[in-house]
């Protein structure tokens, strides 16, 4: 058996594949992106055959460019997105049709439907979500009501269901493994994380057949192994979590308290709280951070889904910024005289908000705003939310989020401006680590040290390596102020549902 590490991280625009040495080192990356197809207002799909053909070619990419073969790899980890659901005929292994894409809002009105007749207490309760058409049960609902014959052939067990995971370790194992681990199952709708088991109640509430279900296993566990006609010789795959997660083991947020938040797309912060399940008055998830040896760790989840898609939107969208790396250096350069704000509620608001109708929104304009009041706008807003939730986390975990640092990753932090207004913001340090691939690192962890080839979690937290930390310097009456507009700003953009 080899000692590397392979890590596929399945994200929401593309697929790429790590290779890990035995120290932790990355060697090699492999990535490709994939169409996203909206075929209405507010609707995100992706064809699970592009996803599965990116991820193969990634693999075969990565091992290429780091000179392996697959019989050097010891074990696959992988991390996808959330919440986004495939279902699949379970003879032929075709998709009934294209994955529903977490950020999809098509159930709303299901949502508020099962809300009206009183069902959110128990969702809320058994899975630890809200009832909003970020998860992945009432996708799955719509796809039974949708695609014509389905709920009758998942009753038959004909059709098989799962998030990103779940379907490509079915195809990688070439139908031997309809698996997924705890933390994709926590983020279905339909899992209670409690009990860990698929709940019969809220799988009747939402007319699910639970035989369409996954099994669901630790996240460092034998999720099968490839089938050797893929890459050339069968691996194993030994660690899952879903990409939120990996990036929280990927940081070492192994102990209670420790929080990380990521940004990508949108951003997400977890906060670990350790055995206790915390159940949250500020409309946060609590969710599972991960399931290792049969004991699960809870944490809670703030979840916005528009932070470097802000930045994308004024390169891409209005264009007044050329490239999406020089939106800090550019709101260095705002007028300090402009108090500008952007509400990036593009696709409605999450985390705590939770307000699916309201939509994106910019005040304070002036006839001397420019591109710099908006990339700083753009930045701040980040900072803003990121400060909404660490708030949130603060009341529901009685003081235990103010007390630490927050450790940060994805794309954005590689801008010193935007990470400095972010502990000015939150008034807090914020940790940018050495090594800025968290999520892959998350995923291969599971799998290395479940193959016996990586440390430990204390030797593994020993070794997370700081690159910089930003300690807040704003004067206490600037954040104020800047607070305050931001929460008006909100107020007036929430939709008066
Ligand atoms: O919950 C959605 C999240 O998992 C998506 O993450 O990194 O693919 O945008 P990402």
């Amino acid at each position: 058996m080899g000692s590397f590490i392979l890590a596929i991280d399945q994200g929401t625009t593309s697929s790429r594949a790590i290779v890990f040495d035995a120290d932790m080192t990355v060697m090699a990356v492999g990535q490709q992106e994939f169409p996203q197809i909206y075929p209405a207002s507010g609707w995100v799909e992706h064809d699970p055959e592009a996803i599965w053909h990116s991820v193969v070619a990634t693999v075969k990419t990565a091992l290429k460019k780091a000179k392996l073969k697959a019989a050097d790899i010891a074990a696959i980890g992988i991390t996808n997105q959330r919440e986004t659901v495939v279902v699949w005929d379970r003879e032929t292994g075709e998709p009934i049709h294209n994955a529903i894409v977490w950020q999809d809002r098509r159930t709303a009105q299901m949502c508020q439907k099962l809300a009206k007749a009183g069902h959110e207490p128990a969702f809320a309760k058994k899975t630890g979500l809200l009832l909003d058409p970020y998860f992945s049960g009432t996708k799955l609902a719509w796809l039974l009501d949708t695609v014509k014959g389905a709920r009758k052939r998942a009753e038959k067990g004909e059709l098989l269901a799962g998030t990103i995971d779940s379907f490509l370790i079915w195809r990688l194992t070439a139908g031997a493994s309809h698996v997924t681990d705890a933390t994709n199952a926590s983020r279905t709708l339909v899992y209670n994380i409690a009990k860990n088991r698929w709940d019969a109640e809220l799988l009747d509430i939402l007319d699910i057949p639970a035989a369409m279900l996954p099994q669901v296993k630790d996240c460092a566990d034998d999720f099968g192994a490839t089938d050797p006609a893929l890459f050339g010789a069968a691996i194993p795959i030994l660690g899952v979590a879903g990409d939120q997660q990996a990036a929280t083991i990927g940081q070492a947020c192994f102990e209670p308290g420790m929080i990380k938040s990521t940004y990508g797309t949108g951003c997400f912060a977890v906060l670990n709280t350790g055995e206790e399940l915390v159940r949250s008055k500020n409309r946060l998830l609590s969710t599972i951070a991960y399931r290792l040896d049969g004991k699960t760790t809870y944490a809670l989840e703030g979840s916005i889904f528009v932070a470097g898609a802000a930045v994308q939107w004024l390169r891409d969208g209005i264009k007044v910024i050329g490239k999406a790396e020089h939106s800090g250096e550019l709101a260095a350069q705002a007028d300090d005289g402009q108090e500008v704000y952007l509400v990036p509620a593009f696709v409605g608001l999450g985390a705590p908000h939770w307000d699916p109708d309201a939509r994106g929104a910019m005040f304070g304009l002036t006839r001397n705003t420019g591109p710099a009041e908006f990339a700083r706008a753009a930045l701040e807003s980040v900072a803003f939310q990121t400060r909404d939730l660490l708030d949130a986390m603060d009341k529901d975990a009685k003081g235990v989020a103010a007390s630490t640092v927050l450790r940060v990753d994805g794309g954005m932090v590689a801008s010193d401006w935007a990470m400095q207004r972010l502990a000015d913001i939150i008034d807090a340090p914020v940790d940018r680590p050495k090594i800025l691939e968290t999520t892959a690192l998350g995923a291969a962890w599971l799998a290395g040290s479940k193959a016996g080839v990586w440390p430990d979690a204390t030797e593994f937290s020993r070794k997370w390596a700081l690159d910089r930390r930003f300690e807040p310097v704003m004067e206490v009456v600037e954040r104020k102020r800047k607070v305050k507009g931001w929460k008006d700003a909100v107020r007036r953009t929430l939709s008066s549902r």
